[in-house]
């Protein structure tokens, strides 16, 4: 059998981690394939991902800026996929149409559950930010069963806007970043927000919002994590967990959909731990 093709598609996507991760998944499960980072400008994105699977591409993993297109281009969408409006994840099905999906959700949830040991069925939990993180961290952490959430942006009519698309008033509420010094301590904080991406100072979030039995979560990860990680071990959390975890179980996610082969995140994540800066 010829080698099956898979590829990321970014811009830029030297960064990204995915061909290490597959390339660590493949060893794992003996599974002969090869993972190429494509860097696509916006422009060029459709014409790339469809002359990739096209000819031999199997499958692609999709970031930014270009998770919409993915969507866009895509023939049949799971229904997470549907809800969201964007995809990281696309595949040829054997009749030739490509399915989007979009998994950042649930490996969000699986990362939380694994490894900072956190259900967040039952729990209050703090949403900081409404970009298209925030969006699929929100409905997975209410799917998943959250007794509140508050969902707090600098820019207050995005954070309106994300309610209105979750629809779930009764569990939900909407905090500028400004009143969250009058809020009570959640179990639960989720950093979404980009700030630590930027170079501009991080933005200030008081102390108040901690207890000690408060568990945080950056989506984010190695530097762009350090303001949110440091704040949260200053205010005393139980646990302060970056997102390396949930890269993993999405690459975890995606090669189980194209290979039906669930391989082992945890000692890929230990592999990664043990190189990254
Ligand atoms: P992504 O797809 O990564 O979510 P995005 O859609 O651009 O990217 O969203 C970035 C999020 O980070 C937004 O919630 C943004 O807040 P605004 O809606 O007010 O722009 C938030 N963000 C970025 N820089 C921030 C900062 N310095 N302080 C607070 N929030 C910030």
């Amino acid at each position: 059998m010829p080698t099956q093709r898979y590829a990321v598609f970014g811009h830029p996507v030297a960064h990204s981690l995915s061909p290490r991760l597959h390339a660590l998944f493949a060893e794992q499960t003996g599974i002969d394939l090869e993972y190429l980072a494509i860097d696509a400008s916006p422009e060029d994105f459709e014409g790339a991902v469809r002359s990739f699977l096209e000819t031999d591409g199997c499958g692609a993993n999709v970031t930014l800026p270009h998770k919409a297109r993915a969507f866009g281009l895509a023939d049949v969408h799971t229904a997470v996929a549907g809800r969201l409006g964007v995809a990281n994840v696309l595949t040829r099905l054997p009749d030739g149409r490509i399915e989007a999906d979009s998994n950042d959700g649930a490996g969000m949830l699986a990362d939380l559950r694994a490894r900072c040991r956190i259900e967040p069925r039952g729990r209050d939990v703090l949403l900081l930010g409404a970009g298209g993180a925030a969006r699929a961290a929100a409905f997975a952490l209410l799917d998943a069963g959250t007794q509140s959430l508050v969902v707090a942006n600098r820019t207050l009519d995005r954070a309106h806007a994300l309610a209105a698309a979750l629809a779930q008033p009764a569990r939900l509420r909407v905090l500028a970043w400004g009143d969250l010094a009058a809020a009570a301590p959640f179990g639960l904080i989720v950093n979404a927000t980009s700030a630590g991406l930027r170079h501009d100072s991080p933005p200030a979030l008081p102390r108040t919002l901690a207890q000690p039995h408060t568990v945080t979560y950056d989506l984010s990860y190695g530097p762009a994590a350090g303001w949110f990680l440091d704040w949260a071990r200053a205010a005393g959390c139980a646990r302060a967990c970056d997102g390396l975890g949930m890269l993993v179980e999405t690459a975890a996610g995606s090669f189980e959909r194209w290979h039906g082969v669930r391989p082992d995140a945890d000692a890929a994540l230990g592999a990664l731990r043990r190189t990254l800066p």
